[in-house]
């Protein structure tokens, strides 16, 4: 862990809610959002337990609340019973919801397809029967790596439905990575597409899975099914692949929903940690849908008129929690995006936003950085030429906003009448911890602002010790939340010690440095781990290390990160080759190979942007490897500060770079 970092914050700018926003919000104005804090930290047993009985569907009514017996591992509503899919979906057939849009998916080409909650919910039932009938059943493991789609989102209901556990892969990842999990939660099933259309490129993923399921321990994997999408070419493996279209044939509209236990594990996602391979973060039926619901209606305001569009790929948590559950469960009509923000213009989110009269905008500030960009070299995708008066509310997740961007968007976007929510969680939160209510609290650009009822934060130093309001220091949640995540799967030492590391006192420890200030209003500095933030995705650097080590000329790499205005860090490699130091020719092609590489092993989304060749890393004495001085070779500076507990200082000049 680093230390604590203190920075001087200059914002004082103050956005208050609008007397009209106030008048029709989910929670209306601040003394309604203290009466919800304080009713959750004075008795919080009482306020879930209510949370829960009015959100939820139970099969089997919980009669326990938090069980805190066996810290850090909680136990949310344990003996209940409920199914996810049937909150998701039935529930919306008997409230008069059945023929209202539950998602308009908009492909790469711009053709548009619509599904009522009626359909959906057909749809859901035929796929879980048709798992069914392949002999699937409640605990086995399914890996989904499939393109945005009705029928990704589909796919994880269906699981959800039979009390499968699914863990989606992105797309933006591949073989090594989709081999990982499939190993580490021992799948028996694979769901994936012939290949992903992406900015007017058809992107194999089929072949990907193959490859994946030639290496070792995959051999519970019983069946592939495969989502027609571009009709591309497949090699088939006649004992193992079967059409998802194929499954679904014949089979009946409905499927009755398997009830499950609250803790019952409803996916495992993998993220990023900060030494090793990535972590599977284990996520509950009953106390993760609690929260994905109640936060969808909350933070979001959703009303049932909203068009909601959260611009995330089901791949991460976002498009877990404010897509495909809590967003759903709210009952809203959303917006299902295949595409890319590039193509064919960078007018495209603003042109669906016009089109499909979105209310409810939800992306990350990389995507508003790029797209400032673009607007201002070809004014032709400048927001002001088009309609976007649907919008009344913009959110923003993955990174800090900064306060610029903070203002473009709520004034080219929002027309400066939609409040900006900047929402502050992680994979392993569920769904949102710091957040802005609309209709409550007054913006500041570039702060995540309070936490949400029913949670407690705190910034504390190295020995979980609260510190005073503007000193920077670890974000902590110092209480557990229903949707927290429940262990690291098939690692609970590992869940244990880096959550709940001793010094920390039984608090959970995010992994972001962050201050208060004197109204109690949150800013978030960044991570205090090897974590990398690429365009709002997460990615450790120890991976991609691992990866290049593991390339026939490479003896050693380190992986940093350097700041950059659109995608808030690059990534850079240091790279020792086996042989001698390459020339300026020799450089240039081994580069593109070690791109390439790392493209096929992990993902492109992992490719290094900058490649320095050296033939020393920098070490400390202990042969531990100083990223940090590395971090100000990157940016081309002039290492000036103290060298002398590195063994030796000289191989901080002799990096050439960057290709
Ligand atoms: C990390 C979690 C949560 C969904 C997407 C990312 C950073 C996330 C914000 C924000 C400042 C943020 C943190 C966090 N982060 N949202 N609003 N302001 N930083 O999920 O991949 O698990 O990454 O993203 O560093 O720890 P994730």
């Amino acid at each position: 862990m680093s230390g604590t970092i203190d920075s001087i914050l200059v914002e004082n700018r103050v956005f208050e809610p609008t007397a009209d926003f106030i008048a029709q919000a989910a929670v209306p104005g601040m003394d309604a959002y203290r009466a919800l804090y304080d009713e959750a930290r004075d008795d919080p047993d009482g306020f879930w337990a209510r949370m829960a009985r009015e959100q939820l569907l139970w099969r089997k009514p919980f009669t326990r609340v938090l069980d805190e017996s066996d810290a850090p591992f909680y136990r949310w509503f344990d003996d209940g019973e409920l199914n996810v899919s049937e909150n998701c979906l039935d529930v919306h057939l008997s409230n008069g919801n059945a023929e209202k849009t539950a998602l308009i998916f908009e492909a790469d080409d711009g053709t548009v397809q619509k599904v009522s909650f009626r359909q959906l919910h057909a749809r859901v039932c035929r796929i879980a029967n048709g798992l069914k009938s392949l002999g699937y059943k409640k605990g086995e493991r399914v890996i989904i790596y499939l393109p945005m789609s009705i029928e990704a989102i589909a796919c994880m209901q269906a699981c959800a439905r039979l009390g499968l556990i699914h863990s989606v892969v992105f797309g933006g990842f591949s073989t090594k990575s989709l081999h990982q999990r499939i190993v580490d939660v021992q799948a028996s099933l694979v769901i994936t597409a012939d290949e992903q259309m992406r900015g007017g490129r058809a992107i194999p993923l089929k072949a990907a899975v193959d490859t994946a399921l030639t290496e070792e321990g995959t051999d519970l994997v019983r069946h592939v099914l495969v989502y027609r999408r571009s009709g591309g070419q497949v090699t088939w493996h006649a004992d193992r692949d079967i059409w998802l279209h194929d499954i679904e044939a014949g089979q009946a509209d409905t499927c009755e929903p398997v009830a499950v236990g609250a803790e019952h594990p409803l996916f495992i996602l993998y993220t990023s940690g900060s030494t090793g391979k990535p972590k599977g973060v284990q996520h509950s039926s009953g106390g993760y849908l609690l929260w994905a619901k109640l936060t969808s209606q909350w933070v979001f305001d959703a009303k049932p008129e909203d068009v909601f569009w959260c611009t995330a790929d089901v791949g991460w948590v976002t498009g877990h929690t404010y897509i495909t559950y809590g967003t759903m469960a709210a009952g809203l009509t959303q917006i299902v995006f295949e595409g890319v923000p590039s193509y064919p213009d960078s007018g495209r989110f603003w042109k669906m936003i016009e089109r499909h009269k979105v209310s409810i905008f939800y992306t990350a500030p990389t995507a508003i950085r790029s797209l400032i960009k673009a607007a201002s070299a070809d004014p032709a995708v400048h927001p002001s030429n088009y309609d976007l008066s649907s919008l009344r509310l913009l959110g923003s997740v993955g990174e800090p906003i900064n306060p610029e961007a903070w203002m473009w968007y709520h004034e080219n976007v929002g027309g400066a009448r939609c409040p900006v929510i900047d929402t502050w969680w992680q994979t392993e939160t569920g769904g949102h911890i710091l957040a802005p209510l609309p209709g409550a609290t007054p913006l500041k650009p570039g702060s995540c602002t309070l936490p949400l009822p029913g949670i407690s934060v705190d910034v504390v130093d190295e020995s979980g010790q609260s510190l005073p309001d503007g000193r920077g220091g670890f974000l902590v949640i110092t209480r557990p939340w229903p949707a927290m995540i429940r262990t690291v799967w098939g690692d609970a030492d590992r869940y244990a010690n880096s959550y709940f590391p001793p010094e920390m006192q039984g608090f959970y420890l995010a992994g972001d440095s962050a201050q208060r200030d004197s109204d109690g209003y949150y800013w978030i500095m960044g991570r205090t781990d090897d974590v990398l933030s690429v365009s709002g995705h997460r990615l450790g650097g120890t991976e991609i290390e691992s990866t290049l080590v593991a390339h026939e000329q490479v003896a050693e790499a380190a992986i940093v990160g350097r700041p950059d205005p659109v995608s808030g860090e690059a990534i850079v490699a240091f790279i020792i080759l086996k042989g001698d130091l390459p020339d300026e020719t020799q450089a240039i092609a081994i580069a593109g190979q070690l791109r390439d590489w790392v493209a096929r092993e992990v993902g492109p989304i992992a490719k290094p942007r900058d490649i320095w060749f050296g033939n020393a890393l920098p070490k400390t004495r202990s042969g531990k490897i100083m990223r940090r001085l590395l971090k100000i070779v990157a940016q081309g500076e002039e290492v000036t500060q103290d060298t002398s507990t590195l063994e030796n200082p000289d191989t901080l000049k002799q990096f050439r770079g960057a290709y």
